[in-house]
């Protein structure tokens, strides 16, 4: 089936929404997503969304930016870092407009609460600058944004899987897409396509991500011959659920939740004496590793990593019901502990993609380091990479970067295809998608996916984690060739049409094993500690080598990489204390 929007949005988390409320004001737009939109993985979002409105407390914009900066270990694009922070404050009173119910202070203002890396004045102390919505912020920012798409007619093809994109030269013309009800592949003409698919988590075992998060965005389009950047930066969480990743958010150690080691002491006093609990997310990750390796974990069932307490008790069972009532269910359901009297067990959780899609401040795909894009071609949200968050975001900012960065690529969206044409079509244009699923319903009988999937999520969790070092990484890189080979001998047994989940599972595996092949080679060519990149072997940030974002383009099992300046207009470069 055929089909013509002017502008099409893949993904309906918080950017693809937002950009589809902007775009839907002046152009015909569809969205496509995998899922019904409001179970998109931004729903998972719990603390916030950090803007200096200084409800609580003073607080301004360039504190907000300066802290970004830093937080991302100054591989952060700074004029963009500051456009995050100054729009965030206006789009959240938007979102606000648009009836988000936002927690509230007495006075009725939106309350704001502390969290990691956010500081008042330049790094003195935390300041409250995350707006919130009890620990639900990110499912309450979908519902609103998809009433609002509702009511400005965007129309939506949920359960639609998308297979290709369709660039010719470097101008992209639409995407093919499952039809996940029936199986039926679909073409989606249009005069831009943005990107919003989310990120990738699930090439790691203990990950806060929801099992759609496949990188299939970035996968699709690196198989186009797009750069991908930044893609050796992953960020761990410090605090998933221990053996299950479920995120606990960090707001619990904003509202006064700490982390203790096995002797009751609390770890971050040796990490980040100035900050202690609310450091950034890279430098708690490594203390707990840290700690657990000197011994002072508490000590786990040993098949799997040991962790360490996340202490809320002290906050009071009030406080939790009232402002983290969706944790306090998790530990019941998840643990059977009532986190208002025990603590909880944590261990870090593979949480957040800083790299992916080359993007400008407009949202438009970059083709190299040199600046020229892709015509008609945008990404947001965690998919992209703009680079606002550098070698390390910090906490609140994804949500900061979608309504902020998805808004803006849906508006550009809008005055670009006012003025474009819809390219060519050919009739062949879902050729190379229906040749794919063929061979997977034909091909010779090999391993089984779940086999390949656990192996690659085993390599990435002890291979390419929170520390790293050449010798692994090489091995690393060396086994996913291996199973992406072993991949093509992947057989879908079951031929069903309707809700073929097995095939499905089978697509995201390969979008998954290209992103973490991805992910190794950019990470061992990188020779230098940065943020979430921790290089045993190589421990020292380099500003003279490495002060540059890398692209890495895919080509089969070669690669390429190249290099892009970062923008440092605004703050040089410092070493990085908390
Ligand atoms: O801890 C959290 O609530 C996560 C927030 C984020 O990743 O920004």
């Amino acid at each position: 089936m055929k089909h013509h929007y002017e502008a099409i949005i893949v993904g309906a988390g918080g950017a693809g929404l937002y950009a589809a409320l902007e775009a839907s004001k002046t152009a015909k737009t569809a969205v496509l997503s995998k899922l019904y939109p409001v179970r998109s993985h931004t729903g998972t979002a719990q603390g916030g969304i950090g803007a200096a409105l200084g409800n609580v407390e003073e607080d301004r914009p360039e504190w907000h930016a300066f802290d970004t900066i830093k937080g991302g270990d100054y591989l952060t694009d700074q004029k963009a870092a500051q456009i995050l922070v100054e729009e965030a404050v206006e789009a959240v009173y938007h979102l606000e407009n648009l009836g988000l119910p936002f927690s509230r202070t007495s006075e009725g203002k939106i309350d704001q609460r502390r969290f990691g890396g956010h500081t008042r004045n330049f790094g003195e102390a935390p300041v409250r600058r995350s707006c919130y919505a009890a620990d639900r912020t990110g499912h309450m920012i979908l519902q609103t944004l998809y009433q609002q798409c509702i009511k400005n007619k965007v129309a939506f093809f949920d359960e639609f899987f998308v297979l290709d994109v369709l660039i010719d030269g470097k101008k992209c013309n639409g995407v093919v897409a499952m039809e996940l009800a029936t199986g039926e592949i679909h073409t989606f003409q249009s005069k831009a396509v943005l990107f919003a698919t989310g990120g990738f988590g699930r090439i790691y075992r203990i990950t806060s991500n929801a099992y759609a998060s496949t990188g299939d965005a970035p996968a699709v389009l690196a198989r186009a011959g797009v750069p991908m950047e930044d893609m050796e930066f992953f960020q761990f969480h410090p605090t998933g659920i221990y053996g299950m990743g479920i995120l606990i958010t960090e707001a619990v150690r904003g509202e006064g939740g700490v982390l203790l080691n096995r002797n009751g002491d609390r770890l971050m006093e040796e990490y980040a004496p100035a900050l202690l609990d609310l450091a950034p997310r890279d430098l708690i990750s490594r203390a707990i590793i840290t700690e657990i390796k000197k011994g002072n974990g508490i000590r786990g069932d040993k098949k799997i990593d040991d962790y360490v307490y996340l202490d809320a008790t002290r906050i009071g069972k009030e406080v939790i019901e009232k402002k983290l009532p969706d944790i306090a269910g998790f530990c019941r359901t998840y643990l059977g502990i009532d986190p208002a009297e025990k603590p909880i067990p944590v261990q870090p959780t593979a949480h957040y993609a800083m790299g992916g899609i080359p993007t400008d401040i407009m949202g438009r795909v970059l083709a190299s380091g040199g600046g020229d894009i892709y015509e008609g071609l945008y990404a947001a949200g965690e998919c992209a990479c703009i680079s606002v968050h550098g070698a390390n975001r910090l906490g609140t900012n994804s949500l900061v970067d979608l309504i902020v960065y998805g808004r803006r690529a849906g508006a550009e969206m809008a005055r670009f295809v006012k003025e474009a044409d819809f390219g060519s079509m050919p009739a062949s244009a879902d050729e190379q998608a229906r040749k794919k699923i063929n061979a997977l319903f034909t091909g010779k009988k090999g391993k089984s996916r779940g086999d390949i999937a656990t192996r690659m999520q085993e390599i990435m969790m002890e291979k390419v984690g929170v520390f790293r070092t050449g010798e692994e990484m090489k091995r690393a890189i060396t086994d996913i060739r291996r199973i992406r080979e072993e991949f093509n001998d992947v057989r879908v047994e079951d031929t069903g049409k309707r809700f073929n989940t097995e095939l499905l599972e089978v697509l995201e595996l390969e979008n998954l094993l290209d992103i973490a092949y991805l992910t190794a080679v950019a990470a061992k060519n990188r020779t230098e500690t940065r943020g979430a990149h921790s290089r045993m072997d190589f421990p020292e940030r380099d500003d003279k080598k490495w002060l540059k974002h890398s692209l890495i383009w895919l080509d089969g099992e070669k690669y390429k990489i190249g290099y892009r300046d970062v923008d440092i207009s605004l703050y040089k470069p410092k070493a990085r204390t908390y």
